[in-house]
């Protein structure tokens, strides 16, 4: 899957820079082409002349050429590459991309950067664990990288914990497996829901849940990365689509996503459903805003949506997929195992309320995939990026 892959290395100042030299040596050895673009400080780590030696290229490290006034051109590193992968990534530069300062010829290119870009972390626990680290993890994705999460274990401070660069060997699996499932959804048309739903009560109030979009939006990104054309059915998120074949319809209500779902459904050839639909709406919305007054305590009367869910199940034809998502917090498996059936989903992703880290506005999940044949597959938790790709390789294996 390498073959003839360009790749752009960029290394920075960690001690895991060592495993940078097996890193290449791999990635040459699956005959990928690697330019290595160091940091200052990165030099401190590993020298040069082993990088260049093992990626048979001239190390790029800084804007300017000392020996002959030329300048190496980030713009046009940028677009060569199919792919920039940062390994080890410090906390320094994950700060830096994520704010797009721009002070080194490794950071200019990542902007530049038109290719998918990978960083894998490597600090001590501390540093990793930190809120600074972690957020500027979570904008890095939101962005459209990939994290590629560093392992468990002993840590050159002696510390033993979370932040080892994870081995010269995964990450190459990684990069692998992300060049093998390119394209596999080519001419495929997939609709999914996400979000909340907003029932309004009057002009500034609205019954709601914390469904962030996350998840639904991570497996548009995932299904769109893999060829489809994706008509993403959105609630009200504060979330932006990136990737050009996402087609994005903003909804507000239960029922106007039930209206934009069902013009899209027979269209496609998938559908999975992520949305946390708002079960019930006022009967009624207020034309002006409730007043406390001396009302006292208040009744809303509330009155069933319909379900999205059940409705394309009917509507279902052979050969179109349909998934859906169940969030519980009790009884789990039996509640999804009756969702998967009333609402005729193929499969059904479940996320328990009693996992930390899953569920709604985390960036983690923990799922279970159950499928109409019985099947049961529990996942880790993971990012909710890796979570949809889990979830992608399940919906390509039954679309087949
Ligand atoms: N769903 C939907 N339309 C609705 C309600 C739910 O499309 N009006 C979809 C969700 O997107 C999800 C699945 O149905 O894929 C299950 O949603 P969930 O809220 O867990 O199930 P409900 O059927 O609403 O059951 P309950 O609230 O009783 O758990």
């Amino acid at each position: 899957m390498l073959k003839d892959k360009k790749i752009i290395l960029g290394i920075t100042g960690s001690i895991a820079a060592y495993k940078a030299a097996y890193l290449i040596r791999a990635l040459v050895k699956k005959g990928a082409e690697v330019q290595v673009v160091i940091t200052p400080a990165g030099k401190e780590f590993i020298t040069p002349l082993t990088l260049s030696t093992l990626s048979r290229r001239p190390v790029i490290s800084e804007f300017f050429s000392n020996r002959d006034g030329s300048w190496h051109s980030h713009v046009d590193l940028g677009i060569w590459a199919d792919a920039m992968l940062i390994a080890p990534a410090t906390a320094a530069t994950l700060g830096k991309m994520a704010h797009g300062i721009a002070d080194n010829m490794l950071i200019t290119t990542y902007l530049s950067c038109k290719a998918p870009v990978f960083a894998a972390p490597a600090m001590d626990l501390d540093m990793f664990a930190h809120p600074a680290t972690q957020h500027s993890i979570n904008m890095l994705r939101s962005f459209g990288n990939h994290i590629i999460e560093p392992a468990v274990g002993e840590l050159a401070s002696r510390l033993e914990g979370k932040g080892r660069m994870e081995e010269p060997e995964r990450i190459v699996e990684y990069l692998e497996n992300f060049f093998a499932t390119q394209g596999v959804l080519q001419k495929k048309k997939i609709l999914i829901t996400a979000g909340p739903t907003y029932e309004r009560i009057d002009p500034v109030r609205f019954v709601g849940n914390y469904s962030s979009g996350k998840m639904g939006f991570a497996l548009a990104e995932e299904c769109a990365r893999r060829g489809a054309a994706v008509t993403l059915v959105s609630g009200p998120v504060s979330l932006s689509a990136k990737h050009p074949d996402i087609k994005r319809i903003d909804t507000e209500s239960a029922e106007e996503m039930y209206r934009a779902s069902t013009e899209a459904f027979p269209d496609v050839d998938a559908a999975i459903l992520c949305a946390a639909v708002a079960d019930y709406r006022p009967a009624t919305i207020c034309g002006e805003k409730i007043k406390r007054e001396d009302r006292g305590d208040i009744t809303l009367h509330l009155t069933a949506n319909r379900d999205i869910a059940a409705s394309l199940g009917a509507m279902k034809r052979k050969g179109q997929t349909l998934a859906g998502f169940a969030l519980e917090t009790n009884d789990e498996i039996t509640h999804a195992e009756s969702k998967l059936r009333k609402k005729n989903f193929d499969f059904i992703v479940l996320n328990s309320l009693r996992d930390t880290g899953a569920g709604f506005g985390t960036d983690t999940n923990r799922i279970s995939i159950l499928d109409n044949k019985g099947e049961l597959t529990d996942y880790p938790l993971k990012s909710k990026q890796e979570a949809a790709v889990d979830i992608v390789n399940k919906l390509i294996s039954l679309m087949k």
